[in-house]
């Protein structure tokens, strides 16, 4: 599929940052899964589906964060022309994900990006938009917050995953965020045609989505202008190698999902006699440890850091 989202909308547009996308129809055409998939794909192709938008804001600092010279100054600046955002950043950044416990309470966004630093910002400013704009679709809640809380749990793992590794460098939490963002993109795309989540759409959504959101989740990030090594990673953290080579961020990103899917922090555990979904084959988890040289209990460390993650209590984060 080549990418061909829609342009971004004007604030006039009354579909403007919502993601929405448009079809007709019936009910019963879009329980056949070979025509659900086949829509999506087509919606994507022709570029009918506008995905939310990033705010100005975001996608600033997106670009800032990549400047060894960026003040902090600078990218407070930014952050505090966006008030929802400014806010939204400033809780976020208090939370346990990005403060630790027995911190002293962050009292400014200025306090904020000295003590956290840019590209933890960044990735504040990141999760904002996720839980704002993408995680967010009325009529299918249940399966959104359950596919943000993953999101979350695997870019908490990742970043401990990268942190063992030689190869952590700066993008573990970001990817680890949007790795599954080709979900919430058919979501929006089913939620736009049938507003309201029956257990049979679902059903047909779930058994979809292995075949599709990697490669989804690409051409949102196209969209949205995120870097291409961490759209890369997003595009193949089911199957690490790119090109024939092994990619170490994706790998990090492949064990991440695995551990927190082992822990139960999955978005789909399966029902109904049907597999869970968004599971990496054996095989490719392999490959995964062997890029990143892990041995058996390295793996098994990191399952217990997403065992000790799920009885922490993501729902309140
Ligand atoms: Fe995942
Ligand atoms: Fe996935």
């Amino acid at each position: 599929m080549e990418p061909r989202l829609q342009q971004r909308p004007t604030r006039r547009d009354r579909r403007y940052g919502r993601g929405v996308a448009f079809g007709d129809e019936s009910l019963h055409q879009l329980l056949d899964p070979e025509y659900f998939k086949s829509e999506i794909q087509r919606t994507f192709q022709r570029g009918e589906y506008q995905p939310p938008v990033l705010p100005d804001a975001a996608a600033e600092i997106f670009e800032l964060v990549r400047r060894p010279d960026v003040s902090a100054k600078r990218v407070v600046h930014v952050i505090q022309r966006d008030e929802v955002l400014a806010g939204n950043v400033l809780q976020l950044a208090r939370s346990p994900l990005f403060t630790p416990s027995g911190s002293a309470k962050l009292v400014s966004l200025n306090h904020a990006v000295v003590r956290l630093g840019l590209r933890s910002m960044r990735d504040v400013v990141a999760e904002v938009f996720l839980r704002m704009r993408v995680f967010r679709v009325p009529g299918y809640m249940a399966l959104m917050e359950r596919l943000r809380q993953h999101s979350v749990a695997t870019a908490v793992l990742a970043r401990s995953a990268g942190r063992r590794s030689p190869f952590g460098g700066d993008f573990p939490y970001l990817c680890g965020l949007f790795h599954d963002v080709g979900v919430a993109g058919m979501v929006h795309v089913l939620a736009a045609r049938q507003p309201k989540a029956s257990p049979e759409l679902l059903s047909v959504l779930l058994s979809c989505v292995d075949d599709m959101h990697p490669e989804i989740g690409g051409m949102l990030m196209a969209a949205w202008g995120i870097q291409a090594d961490v759209r890369l990673v997003v595009q193949h953290h089911h199957a690490v190698a790119v090109a024939g080579i092994d990619h170490p961020m994706a790998a990090i990103v492949c064990l991440a999902e695995h551990a927190a899917n082992e822990a139960g922090l999955g978005f789909d555990s399966g029902g109904d006699g049907s597999p869970p979904r968004d599971r990496t084959a054996r095989r490719e988890r392999n490959r995964a440890c062997a890029t990143l040289g892990w041995t058996t209990s390295d793996l098994d460390g990191l399952i217990e850091e997403a065992q000790q993650l799920a009885e922490s209590g993501l729902s309140d984060l």
